[in-house]
């Protein structure tokens, strides 16, 4: 495949990055995961809003302007064959001589993106469904949740737990017993006909797929949409639970430690959240 690194673009096996790089020694970066089908970002502005914002808290100073992403983006969607890709965008501190905490005042940050096959948008094809099996588990991540870090220790190692009590994905839970999110995605809640789904803070990251069904949830107004606490209890007794993530849209949660969400299929709620969402996410 066609990569980009630092303003040229070349093969893959060509790309090649210091390992006194920051983002390999610390995770000492950003990035941001853009889904593409045929040829056309979803979201675009808002993926690269979270990245100016995590660059900004990280202090990582970078003068790419939004047509300069937005042409990086297109350039590898041309270069990769245009199909339905996701385009993977990293942008680490930089390259430091000698390796030590504090951030080095005169550093170049390093600018790398990739585009890879993501499939069939999910929701072009409603018959196959794909269903997804959690687990619970107490949130060991950091505090700053929030920042679209590439130190994604926390967040794999959960996703790994997971896997090994033979699950797709793991709700976590703060020490009050509180839904933060999940591994690699944000939670939505269904009880009694409404739709429920924690609020923002440095807990969660700012998911660009929640933030697009929230608003469609809205503009259409048939369901009651709450951003609020949610306990572990709720979760436990919900009638529908849904992850959300740029890769997997709206997708429906239907077992949990083992038992069955709901009816253990996916539900009539997410049925029409996910066909809103497709309608209207670009
Ligand atoms: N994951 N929460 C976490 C911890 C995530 O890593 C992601 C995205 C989300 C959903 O965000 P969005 O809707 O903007 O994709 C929530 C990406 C896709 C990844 O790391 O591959």
């Amino acid at each position: 495949s066609i990569v980009y690194l630092n303003g040229q673009y070349m093969p893959m096996e060509q790309a090649s990055i210091s390992p006194l790089d920051r983002g390999f020694l610390f995770g000492d970066g950003i990035y941001e995961v853009i889904p593409c089908f045929n040829a056309k970002p979803v979201g675009f502005a808002l993926h690269m809003q979270r990245m100016q914002d995590g660059l900004a808290e990280l202090g990582i100073k970078l003068s790419t302007t939004l047509a300069e992403w937005r042409e990086i983006v297109e350039q590898l969607l041309e270069a990769n064959g245009k199909g339905n890709l996701g385009v993977y965008l990293h942008v680490s501190r930089g390259m430091q001589p000698k390796r030590s905490h504090a951030y080095p005042s005169e550093i170049t940050p390093t600018v790398f993106g990739f585009a890879f096959e993501i499939g069939d948008s999910p929701s072009s094809n409603p018959a196959q469904v794909k269903t997804f099996r959690a687990v619970t588990e107490q949130d060991r991540r950091w505090r700053r949740c929030h920042i679209k870090s590439t130190a994604l220790l926390g967040n794999i190692m959960h996703y790994h737990q997971g896997q090994q009590r033979g699950a797709d994905e793991v709700l976590l839970f703060n020490e009050d017993q509180q839904l933060t999110e999940a591994a690699s995605c944000n939670v939505f809640m269904v009880k009694d006909g409404v739709i429920a789904t924690p609020e923002l803070d440095h807990q969660i990251l700012p998911g660009i797929t929640r933030h697009l069904l929230l608003a469609i949830l809205r503009k259409d107004g048939r369901f009651k949409v709450e951003e609020r606490p949610i306990s572990l209890d709720e979760v436990l007794s919900a009638d529908e639970l849904w992850l959300t993530s740029s890769s997997k849209e709206v997708a429906p949660i239907v077992s949990l430690n083992g038992g069955p969400v709901g009816s253990g299929q996916p539900g009539p709620v997410w049925e029409q959240a996910q066909t809103l969402f497709s309608a209207h996410k670009y």
